[in-house]
């Protein structure tokens, strides 16, 4: 009897510590957006950062991008922004304000060690899903 209340309070605290988990699956993302993005775009995405006064051009709310195209989130684009395939020029384009942080150039062939570019293309997708779950 002892033990199968126990078992079951075990059960109980792996599923709480499960469900915080994926709670905080957005992490990842989160941290490289305070880190990266958030001087312009604000720590609340919503385009207030510090630097946005000295720069001459808007800042773009990033919690309306999926408001902005139909209501669907543009993942593929958003994704292309980050990783340089489509330049936006406010991000310098040529030499992202980011440095190489989201950058890897992919090998012509799969073989070797690919973790880097791996790591680089886990730390872009980690991104792009934080801004799509801030959306409104
Ligand atoms: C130096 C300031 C600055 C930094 C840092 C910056 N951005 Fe931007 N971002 C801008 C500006 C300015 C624009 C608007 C450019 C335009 O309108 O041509 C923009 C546009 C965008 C857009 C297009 C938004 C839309 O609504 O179409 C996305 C997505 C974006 N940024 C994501 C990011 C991400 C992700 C990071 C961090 C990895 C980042 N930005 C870092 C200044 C910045």
């Amino acid at each position: 009897m002892l033990t199968t209340i126990l078992r079951t309070m075990g059960v109980a605290a792996a599923l709480v510590a499960f469900a915080s988990s994926s709670a905080s699956a957005d992490e990842p993302g989160k941290r490289e957006f305070m880190t990266y993005c958030a001087s312009c775009h604000g720590t609340d995405a919503m385009g207030g950062g510090q630097v946005a006064e000295f720069m001459s051009v808007a800042i773009p709310d990033l919690t309306t991008i999926a408001q902005r195209n139909d209501g669907k989130f543009p993942f593929l684009e958003v994704v292309h922004m980050v990783d340089g395939r489509s330049g936006v020029m406010a991000h310098g384009s040529e030499m992202p304000v980011w440095g190489d942080r989201f950058t890897a150039d992919l090998p012509d062939t799969m073989e070797g060690d690919l973790s880097s570019v791996w790591k680089v293309r886990g730390r872009i997708l980690s991104l792009v899903y934080y801004l799509e779950s801030i959306q409104q």
